[in-house]
């Protein structure tokens, strides 16, 4: 099962395709956690991301686009995959068709995750990662059961240098029209489902297991 997650930044991708890919037993593939992955050991491609990922801008096509293929060849991604923030751009989009013929494969489903604007910025502001396995939590929506210490591994629960007010909304700027170009590309191809993510994240989770079932399996 080929799977894509499209949506604005905080509109819940991650905490979705991490629920996903634990039921489906198929990996997460987060082009956002593979640059802040590469940050944080300091790898040339992490240099080359810093930049644009601080001041919320995308890293260039090209760069993005290489780095997936090569993801996508792994023989984890065999049984399937989830892709949570790639393509975002219609190059990318192209790029992931391409590949995709290449593999002799092709994507089941864009789940399109839809929230509001001003939801969008309180789930960013809020938002605390695990500094060692990269989990995400919510100070109000989804605490982790003791304050700042991570449930799953107990690492330290800190914010995403980009999840400051200021880099929240040029990100969901930059990404809007880009979104909306995506949506109307796989609409196109009769692929894209649009869920209401603002309900919990439980419902969210459920309906889109639903879409699943019906549409897929
Ligand atoms: P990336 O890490 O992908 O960031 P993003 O797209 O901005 O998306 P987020 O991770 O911020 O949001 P999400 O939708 O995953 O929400 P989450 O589940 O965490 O990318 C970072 C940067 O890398 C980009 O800005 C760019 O520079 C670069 N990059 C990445 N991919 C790229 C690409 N393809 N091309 C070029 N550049 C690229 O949820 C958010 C919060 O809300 C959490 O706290 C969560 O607990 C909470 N929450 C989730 N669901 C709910 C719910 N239903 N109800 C209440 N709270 C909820
Ligand atoms: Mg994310
Ligand atoms: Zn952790």
């Amino acid at each position: 099962m080929n799977l894509v997650f499209l949506g604005l930044p905080g509109a819940g991708k991650g905490t979705q395709a991490q629920i996903l890919a634990k039921k489906y037993n198929i990996p997460h593939i987060s082009t956002g956690d593979i640059f802040r992955n590469a940050i944080k050991n300091e790898t040339p491609l992490g240099v080359k991301a810093k930049e644009y990922i601080d001041s919320g801008e995308l890293v260039p096509d090209e760069v993005t686009n290489g780095i997936v293929k090569e993801r996508l060849q792994k023989e984890d991604c065999n049984q399937g995959f989830i892709l949570d923030g790639y393509p975002r751009t219609l190059d990318q989009a192209e790029a992931l068709d391409e590949n995709m013929n290449q593999l002799d494969r092709k994507l089941d489903l864009v789940i399109y995750t839809k929230v509001k604007e001003s939801e969008l910025i309180k789930r960013l502001t809020g938002r605390r990662i695990c500094e060692d396995c990269g989990a995400t939590y919510h100070v109000e929506f989804d605490p982790p059961e003791v304050e700042a210490i991570c449930d799953k591994c107990g690492g330290n629960l800190i914010q995403r240098d980009d999840d400051k007010e200021e880099t929240v909304e040029k990100r969901i700027n930059v990404n809007k029209d880009k979104t909306d170009q995506l949506i109307n590309y796989y609409n196109k191809k009769d692929i894209l489902i649009e869920i209401d993510a603002e309900k919990e994240i439980d419902a969210v989770s459920n309906e889109i297991v639903d879409v699943i079932e019906e549409k897929v399996k």
